[in-house]
């Protein structure tokens, strides 16, 4: 047992490293992780997670999560994490941005959407998921009988990758200690991620989407479910069964009721 939880955290850290992050420290017992299976094998990814329950204790709840303590900043809030960020050079990505693009929404919303980072659209506006991958994730929403002033909707990193490139590891390191700290205040219980970014920067896992998809995860006492990005849906049409189907399950944990289907419109 202490072998194998020896062997896991070393993938862990070797992951963490990996991603430019550390160095790591223990932190309080609030740490919760995300399961790495039994079998972990040593490579030097983490392996693809099996099945999880929705909470982990026991052990590995005292193994330190990737970003441990990033968002413990007494008092924190959104203002405040705003002025912080300020006007970031933190990064490469501010060279090419025109606006950051932090956040919007209800600053208590019980659901949060994390995207991966602002495409053209978002960096002209400032706003999230503003363009046509944006318009799919409103109606998304919408479809479960909410509006965008329920939810909360933020990204990975706040700047625009240039040629909307998947962010690289040292960009997203740097960035999502802040993500985190907006987590950490909103205390939403459900947060969606919305495509492998955002799902494998809050998990720890680099598992394909497909593979971390549609079940829950623990992040930090919020329920945590991984789906497709709406980007990808905009090419492969026939994945909105399964984003539907994860989202229902949002829904469910949400005690949410689908709205009733609209009147069919008379010709
Ligand atoms: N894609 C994202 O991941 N985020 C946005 O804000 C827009 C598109």
């Amino acid at each position: 047992m202490a072998n194998d939880l020896h062997r896991r955290l070393e993938a862990w850290l070797r992951y963490g490293d990996e991603l430019g992050l550390g160095p790591f420290y223990r932190d309080r017992a609030r740490t919760t992780l995300h399961t790495v299976p039994a079998d972990a094998s040593s490579g030097t990814q983490p392996p693809e997670p099996g099945p999880l329950p929705v909470s982990v204790s026991g052990p590995l709840a005292a193994v330190p999560s990737l970003f441990d303590g990033v968002e413990s900043v007494p008092n924190d809030s959104l203002e405040r994490i705003r002025t912080d960020l300020g006007d970031c050079t933190r990064c490469r990505l501010h060279r090419s941005r025109t606006k950051i693009v932090f956040g919007t929404g209800n600053p208590r919303a019980e659901l949060v959407f994390v995207g991966e980072g602002p495409g053209h659209d978002e960096d002209q506006q400032g706003e999230p998921f503003v363009g046509r991958a944006g318009q799919l994730l409103t109606q998304m929403i919408e479809a479960m009988g909410l509006s965008r002033s329920d939810v909360y909707i933020c990204n990975v990193v706040k700047c625009r990758p240039p040629e909307n490139r998947t962010p690289a590891r040292d960009e997203i390191a740097t960035c999502a200690p802040f993500l985190l700290r907006q987590l950490a205040v909103i205390r939403p219980r459900v947060i969606v991620c919305l495509g492998a970014v955002a799902a494998q920067t809050l998990l720890g896992f680099s598992a394909s989407i497909s593979r971390l998809r549609g079940q829950w995860y623990d992040y930090r006492g919020a329920r945590l479910l991984a789906t497709y990005h709406p980007a990808y849906l905009l090419r492969n049409p026939s994945a909105k069964v399964e984003v539907w189907s994860d989202l229902k399950q949002v829904m469910a944990a949400l005690g949410l009721k689908p709205p009733p289907p609209r009147p069919r419109q008379r010709r």
